[in-house]
């Protein structure tokens, strides 16, 4: 994504974290003469991260992180990897280690270029620790897990195209997202037939048909819903995410979708040819709808209430506005908008408990779980846990002012997060509460435990199997993820 380096305030450059920062003055920007800190971030929109720890750093942790010069031990243990280092690390290189060579580079550097190093040093890690160690492997057709055991089964390998999501019918039929826009339906782990009639999509990027999602009263009312990527009236080029809800006339195994009602969309000046960040999950409770947009390449709008992009939206289920959502009274505020500053929530969940959870992408570095508060910032794009894909420092994940909510766990390197479930059901009950959740690029299904809101462990279940797009708990536990490269549907069914 662009960027632009002077959007941030420079209190909170210069206070940050209440360390010393160079080049800051307390005075604030002076109209007349750039600011020193607005040169400083130029400059470091030139720095490169790899280079910087290289030329800096490698003599004593080495260009790997192995260690062994200047008495250092290496960087890259499973317990070093851990998020709680995060902000040891970093003030370790803020401070430095004066009694074993290390100097403070807080002196020379910035808190965002400090930051940088340490996920530089994240990437380091992975790189190392994967090739270490590889990924979970079955042993006889079993996986031996931390607290169950399981197999891998390919449910669907054929007749699917870049699977987006997947959800089941009372009857037993599964349906299956096409990206490109079409709606499958599965039985028998055949594709079997489609549900015609479905609103067109464009498929830009990485939008296009995403989620589908039975209304949890689906026997009684027949209420079906997706969410797309809808081209443009004006400008079909251009498009945004759409929510709509529809019924199935069934003929054998074809389906007629009728009697579509639009349950969410936005004025047409906030449609964009972007390819990327669309969101979309949907997420019924108690007789609501909850769904992430992302923010389209366009952060700002993120902060921006008036702006659809970067939010997580509540609405009914028929689409009305509960007026005790957090903005229905802010001026210009889009009166959908429950949580904003997300960047692009691929992942969303409710728990048991009732608190909604999202996972989400960073750029390089820094994907996170949020629990999910109304009208809660989550800081994108002015704090973050990532650097730039083009290897230059972003900005440093700490908000000074304590307001920006924190992610409960953040992946470092990034996993592309996609698809989020919560474990249920009598499949894998020692997994039940727990969130599953999948990478893109990670190509990995993770489990991951909460704790009333904090992280108390991940395992990963699934490593290189292909890129993860959606994650879905079968009625029976069981727990089914959307492939794509290649295309195709397994599932994690008990070991025994
Ligand atoms: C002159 C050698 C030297 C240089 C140069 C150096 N360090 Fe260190 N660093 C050390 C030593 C020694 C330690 C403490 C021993 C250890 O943890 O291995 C340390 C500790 C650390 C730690 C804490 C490690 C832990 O296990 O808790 C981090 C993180 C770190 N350094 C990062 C950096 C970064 C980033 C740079 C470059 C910007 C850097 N260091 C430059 C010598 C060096």
């Amino acid at each position: 994504m662009k960027r632009t380096w002077n959007w941030k305030a420079p209190a909170v450059i210069c206070s940050g974290l209440g360390l010393v920062v160079l080049g800051c003055s307390t005075g604030g920007a002076n109209a007349e003469s750039p600011a020193p800190e607005s040169m400083k971030m130029m400059a470091q929109s030139r720095v490169n991260v790899t280079n910087l720890y290289n030329d800096t750093c490698g003599k004593c942790h080495g260009v790997n992180g192995q260690g062994g010069g200047g008495g250092t031990k290496s960087l890259n243990t499973k317990d070093k990897f851990d998020q709680k280092w995060d902000r040891p690390f970093f003030d370790v290189i803020k401070k430095g280690v004066p009694d074993f060579g290390m100097e403070a580079y807080g002196e020379t550097m910035s808190d965002e270029v400090i930051w940088a190093m340490v996920v530089h040093i994240r990437e380091l890690q992975a790189k190392a620790l994967r090739a270490e160690f590889g990924g979970p492997q079955a042993e006889n057709g079993v996986y031996k897990g931390t607290r169950a055991d399981y197999r891998i089964e390919t449910v669907v390998d054929s007749g699917l195209k870049t699977p987006w999501a997947i959800d089941w019918l009372p009857d037993g039929k599964m349906l299956v997202t096409n990206r490109p826009g079409t709606l499958s339906v599965v039985v028998g782990g055949k594709v079997v037939g489609s549900v015609t009639g479905i609103p067109k999509v464009i498929e830009l990027g990485q939008g296009g048909l995403m989620e589908v999602a039975a209304h949890p009263n689906y026997k009684d009312n027949g209420w079906l819903y997706l969410s797309y990527t809808e081209p443009g009236k004006e400008n079909s080029g251009a498009g945004f995410t759409k929510v709509v809800r529809g019924k199935l006339r069934w003929n054998g195994n074809n389906a007629q979708w009728h009697s579509q009602e639009t349950i969410w969309e936005v004025a047409q000046d906030n449609y964009t040819g972007s390819g990327v960040h669309f969101g979309c999950r949907l997420v019924f409770d108690k007789g609501y709808l909850y769904f992430g947009t992302g923010e389209r390449g366009n952060g700002n709008r993120a902060q921006d209430l008036t702006r659809p992009n970067g939010k997580i939206h509540r609405v009914f289920d028929d689409g009305r506005i509960p007026t005790d959502n957090p903005f229905v009274n802010t001026d210009g505020a889009l009166k959908s908008v429950w949580s904003y500053g997300h960047r692009n929530p691929q992942g969303l969940v409710m728990d048991a408990n009732g608190g909604l959870w999202d996972t989400e992408h960073g750029p390089r570095g820094g994907d996170e779980v949020n629990l999910i508060k109304k009208g809660a910032n989550y800081g994108w794009p002015n704090f973050a846990w990532s650097i730039n894909y083009n290897d230059s420092p972003l900005n440093v994940p700490w908000d000074p002012s304590g307001k920006i909510s924190q992610p409960a766990f953040r992946w470092l390197p990034s996993i592309g997060a996609c698809g989020l479930d919560l474990a249920r059901g009598a499949a894998f009950p020692a997994w039940n509460g727990d969130l599953l959740a999948g990478g893109l690029s990670g190509a990995n299904l993770d489990r991951i435990r909460m704790k009333d809101g904090k992280f108390v462990e991940r395992e990963e279940l699934i490593f290189g199997m292909g890129r993860v797009r959606d994650v879905s708990v079968a009625p029976d536990g069981t727990v089914y993820v959307a492939l794509n490269q290649p295309d195709k549907i397994i599932r994690l069914v008990p070991a025994n």
